[in-house]
């Protein structure tokens, strides 16, 4: 197996090779199914466990996704767009999980259901409503509140979140949705980062978009009253695409993707989200670091990147590090619905087996230093209370085997040594290895990773629990039910 990164590449994304092998086929036959048969399990399913759980591992695995792609007069374009369906497995603690799932309760998705059609639109998939409803919204432009990316805890409540400002509050337990986390400022966010950043302190913070005669990227600090105190504004001509951004014990760290926005598209095109992207690696990328201590803002020029999460940002010494899972270019049209269920896989491994790579932000450097780190991955996981204070000796991810077509390995990095372990086999879909450590862990790998796991031939789902730090298999969680793929989890503890 190949895990020697090549340097990333600036040009756009080839196409997919248009006859993927029969067992990359197979997986993807998986998946539609998965998305045909996806639905509810109110009542909580006893899952069967082989091995033995960690006594320790008590409480829940949150997980969430799209899961309904079909509506009764159309669907969805992307894999990315289906309604958002939540999950959770509830391990006791004394060697048994049950297993229910709730749909996310969003007005986008009641007005779509109702109406039978995606009604919000979503990455690949456009809103419903022509010039006229635009025009109408003009001041205030729709988007979708579908929640099916990321779940994050703030300041003792749970968010659903998407890459919009809309946020649910649900239910860890039950899974109910709370209703929409209503901003109580007037700050207006039409793009927001799917991934906020939670500090040492417990903190809550995000960056948002906002568009107008110069663009901002504004970080925002947010609390239980849902007030957003900006911190920080970077100007900026036209905006990369903005999934994620890092925290560091004293920096905001942001990354100008190559995939930049067309402000005007999104106040006037009746296009999806993704239209109103183009890929211009002639603009390069820009790196922006912000201190929390007094928002001031310093940037470096990078090469052309497409990146949807870093592994880490850390200080050493004055430098400031970001490491990112670096992609050659925007991999949205390879998650396109029709051409996953046709067995186009191929070109997925093109966004399954990201570079890792390092930029080092020097104080008075114009530009980014850049270094090719060990692995090849994307999903990656650190243990949280260490990212925070940084830098992390091990970081987790999901990768794909070379020539494969997607997530089928689970690997972790030692950064002190740069050894590669790796688990799990082709025949196998392995999700983010979610790592949740160890109560009194006495090393930063002192814990396990919980991975969604599915082959070819299950009926249900699988979570592999991991020994973190040597991937040797603990025990298996048989669901029964078939959890669609989804994007991260998250873990409360009892
Ligand atoms: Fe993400």
């Amino acid at each position: 197996m190949d895990f020697v990164a090549d340097r990333h590449r600036t040009e756009p994304p080839r196409a997919a090779a248009p006859t993927p092998s029969a067992v990359t086929q197979s997986r993807w036959r998986g998946l539609h199914s998965v998305a045909g048969a996806s639905g509810e399990a109110a009542a909580p399913l006893a899952a069967t466990v082989s091995g033995t759980l960690p006594p320790w591992l008590r409480g829940s695995l949150l997980l969430d996704g799209p899961a309904v792609w079909e509506l009764s007069q159309a669907s969805y374009r992307h894999w990315f767009d289906g309604l958002a369906l939540l999950h959770r497995l509830h391990f006791a603690g004394d060697g048994s999980v049950r297993y229910h799932s709730r749909f996310l309760d969003t007005e986008d998705a009641r007005l779509s259901r109702e109406r039978g059609r995606p009604e919000l639109g979503g990455y690949g998939t456009k809103a419903a409503g022509g010039l006229l409803s635009r025009l109408r919204h003009l001041a205030n432009p729709r988007r979708t509140d579908n929640g099916c990316v990321v779940m994050s805890p703030c300041d003792g409540q749970w968010l659903a979140l998407t890459e919009s400002d809309r946020v649910t509050r649900f239910d860890p337990r039950t899974l109910a949705t709370q209703g929409e986390w209503r901003w109580a400022d007037k700050l207006k966010l039409p793009l927001m980062a799917a991934h906020p950043c939670i500090d040492a302190q417990g903190r809550w913070w995000n960056v948002g978009i906002q568009f107008g005669r110069t663009c901002e990227y504004v970080l925002i600090r947010a609390d239980r009253r849902a007030l957003r105190e900006v911190k920080a504004r970077i100007a900026v001509p036209r905006p990369g695409y903005l999934h994620a951004f890092a925290l560091s014990a004293r920096h905001a760290v942001i990354w100008e993707c190559a995939w930049r926005a067309h402000p005007l598209r999104f106040l006037f095109a009746g296009e999806s989200y993704g239209e109103h992207f183009d890929w211009m690696p002639q603009l390069g990328s820009r790196l922006h670091a912000v201190d929390l201590a007094d928002g001031r803002v310093r940037s470096w020029e990078a090469p052309a990147l497409f990146a949807f999460h870093a592994p880490q940002a850390c200080e050493q010494g004055d430098d400031i590090v970001l490491d990112l899972c670096v992609t050659d270019g925007p991999v949205f049209e390879q998650l396109d619905l029709a051409r996953l269920r046709a067995g186009g896989d191929a070109a997925s491994a093109a966004a399954t087996r990201a570079c890792h790579m390092r930029y080092v932000l020097s104080p008075g450097a114009g530009r980014a230093r850049e270094e090719v780190l060990p692995g090849r991955f994307e999903l990656p996981q650190t243990h949280a209370a260490v990212a925070a204070r940084g830098p992390v000796r091990y970081v987790w991810g999901a990768a794909t085997h070379e020539g494969g077509g997607f997530f089928d390995r689970t690997v972790k990095l030692d950064h002190q040594t740069g050894r590669l372990l790796e688990a799990g086999d082709d025949g196998t879909v392995s999700l983010e290895p979610l790592f949740v450590p160890a109560p009194n862990a006495r090393a930063e790998d002192d814990g396990v990773l919980l991975v969604h796991r599915l082959a070819d031939g299950d009926s249900g789902s699988r979570i592999g629990v991991l020994d973190a730090a040597t991937l040797a298999e603990r025990a298996v969680v048989q669901l029964p039910a078939v959890v669609p793929f989804g994007f991260h989890g998250a873990w409360l503890p009892e």
